[in-house]
């Protein structure tokens, strides 16, 4: 097989196949466009990442970020491997419960959780609240009184103010909401979380924010942290191709800085928390669209296909790869359209492809990380999901119907 990935590559007769199952085979099933997630790929990401910081640190947990591919499968698979999830709404611990995350195996984030959320999370006993402000700290300390309470509250901190981020509380904003937190003795744990953003090039970013909290924590005299949670963000390797970086590169740095700068404080070490997200699932998931029409105009050449923005769109960094579902031996440059009445609605502008005819298939790369997620019913309903377990194909996601429309739900 002429591989693009391990579980990626073209067959003898030029047609790519995933975990060994032809694209063409599963079109005639199924129908096109259509989404298929690798469950082998998925296990192995996670292992990885997992091997990665536990070699490095003993006591390291995992929040799978479950708003990155909310899928029961994707959850479930990552919970059978021994992942927690991080959640930002309620209706998200709610799909982590109903993936078989126990409430203590959940983190909640986001910037904002209404005082329905707070009590939601209290009942399930999930493990923390992250606060992400003083507003919700004193919300939180008023609705916890009276409850014996199973779950740690602790802090967002955004140990990089100067880049105007809405999130998290800022180190002054902290001070204040410590001294709350002891006011009201419920500090018997502390815990402190960032996340620094997504597609995070650089591991040297992580360093140095540990530092800033450090730096931070001592300041104000907190010499005990239980657990520091440092976020998600890492990259989806493959495609940040001009970079040579691996998950080991930042398993390294932030394991190395973490043990540095509390050893140097003489401080006990924390609990490490990773909570990553589009790493574990990007390239666990390709869309195969079908070339419908071919056409001139000008001096280009358009295939326009049934795969588009409202299929993969390119939201929250996305880097999808296109590719071809032949190999054909001659190759040239065309623009790649989707379907929508949108003039913006171009896949690719004068991409070289195997030579496209009407009827082949076109394969966007890497959509697992928020693509599912984002995907709409714009003009035409969703497509199913094919999930490749052990070289068998089943669907895990029917295509969406057209009477939806009418429905008073939102299916
Ligand atoms: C708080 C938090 N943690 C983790 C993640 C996962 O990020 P990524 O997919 O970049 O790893 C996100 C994503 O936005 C987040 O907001």
């Amino acid at each position: 097989m002429n591989g693009i990935d391990s579980w990626i590559g073209y067959d003898s007769s030029g047609i790519l196949a995933v975990d060994g199952v032809s694209i063409r085979s599963l079109v005639n099933e199924f129908g096109s466009p259509l989404f298929i997630l690798s469950k082998n790929r998925l296990e192995s990401n996670y292992k990885e990442f997992a091997d990665a910081f536990s070699r490095r640190y003993s006591s390291v947990s995992f929040f799978y970020s479950i708003k990155t591919n909310a899928l029961p499968e994707v959850c479930k698979t990552l919970h059978n491997l021994g992942s927690c999830a991080e959640a930002v709404s309620s209706y998200e611990i709610c799909l982590a419960r109903k993936s078989g995350f126990q409430g203590k195996e959940i983190v909640f984030n986001g910037p904002l959780k209404t005082s329905d959320d707070i009590e939601y999370a209290f009942d399930e006993g999930i493990f923390a609240i992250n606060a992400d402000s003083l507003s919700e700290i004193n919300e939180i300390i008023r609705l916890s009184r009276g409850r014996a309470l199973s779950t740690t509250i602790g802090l967002r901190l955004d140990p990089f103010p100067e880049h105007n981020s809405k999130l998290g509380l800022d180190f002054s904003s902290a001070e204040e909401a410590f001294r709350q937190l002891r006011s009201r003795s419920l500090v018997d744990k502390v815990m402190i979380q960032m996340h620094l953003g997504t597609q995070i090039a650089d591991p040297n970013l992580f360093s140095e924010a540990i530092i800033r909290l450090c730096d931070f924590l001592e300041h104000s005299s907190v010499y005990t942290v239980d657990a520091l949670d440092v976020g998600g963000g890492f990259p989806s390797f493959p495609i940040l191709t001009s970079t040579p970086l691996s998950i080991q590169d930042y398993a390294d740095s932030i394991c190395r800085t973490v043990t540095t700068e509390f050893e140097k404080r003489k401080w006990d070490l924390p609990s490490l928390i990773l909570e990553p997200g589009r790493v574990l699932v990007s390239d666990t998931m390709m869309c195969v669209g079908t070339v419908h029409r071919v056409k001139s105009k000008g001096t280009d050449r358009w295939a326009i296909c049934d795969i588009g923005f409202h299929t993969v769109p390119m939201l929250m960094s996305a880097t999808y790869e296109i590719t071809s579902g032949l190999l054909r031996g001659s190759k040239s440059r065309i623009n790649l359209g989707g379907p929508l009445c949108a003039s913006s609605d171009v896949l690719a502008s004068s991409i070289e492809l195997e030579d496209l005819r009407e009827g082949d298939l076109v394969v966007v790369l890497n959509c697992g990380a928020y693509s599912v997620q984002f995907t709409s019913r714009f003009s035409f309903p969703r497509p199913p999901i094919i999930m490749i377990d052990n070289g068998k194909p089943k669907m895990i996601k029917t295509r969406e119907v057209s009477d939806l429309t009418f429905s008073t739900s939102w299916g």
